[in-house]
């Protein structure tokens, strides 16, 4: 069941907004900026960040989650993916893996600049995720 509520909708994208222009994009042209709430209600922005080695370039869903797990914050509800793009831009596997390492409850708001937006749980884009649970075992 998707849980985010509108106003925390909003308040992530204005996060996003604020720093998509801060996207490190010169080869790809392509901005993407990342909102990430924490269950303390904490909120961590990212940015995709290229290189001219390309390989060596991280995603703004990426960058968001590092930023937080680095601050002491693991625990994720929601995670808003803004891109300038006509439709929503959906997070790459990387990206789903690597939310799926600490939340797998989380909702994944993928929302244009104009406001169109897909909601799904990390659950949905990443079923039968490899995890923690099969290394434990
Ligand atoms: N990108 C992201 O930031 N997140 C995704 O989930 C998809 C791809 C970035 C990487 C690169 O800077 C640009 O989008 C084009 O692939």
């Amino acid at each position: 069941m998707i849980m985010i509520n509108k106003k925390l909708k909003e308040k992530l994208k204005k996060a996003a907004q604020g720093v998509i222009d801060n996207a490190y994009v010169p080869y790809s042209n392509f901005p993407l900026a990342a909102a990430l709430l924490t269950k303390e209600g904490k909120i961590f922005t990212g940015v995709n960040i290229e290189n001219a080695a390309y390989g060596a370039t991280m995603c703004a869903e990426r960058t968001a989650i590092f930023k937080a797990v680095s601050e002491g914050y693991t625990d994720f509800k929601a995670l808003l993916v803004l891109s300038k793009t006509k439709k929503p831009v959906t997070p790459c596997g990387s990206c789903r893996q690597v939310i799926n390492e600490f939340s797998k409850e989380i909702d994944v708001i993928m929302m244009t600049i104009d406001g169109r937006e897909i909601i799904k749980k990390n659950q949905e884009l990443l079923p039968d995720a490899f995890a923690k649970g099969d290394i434990d075992q």
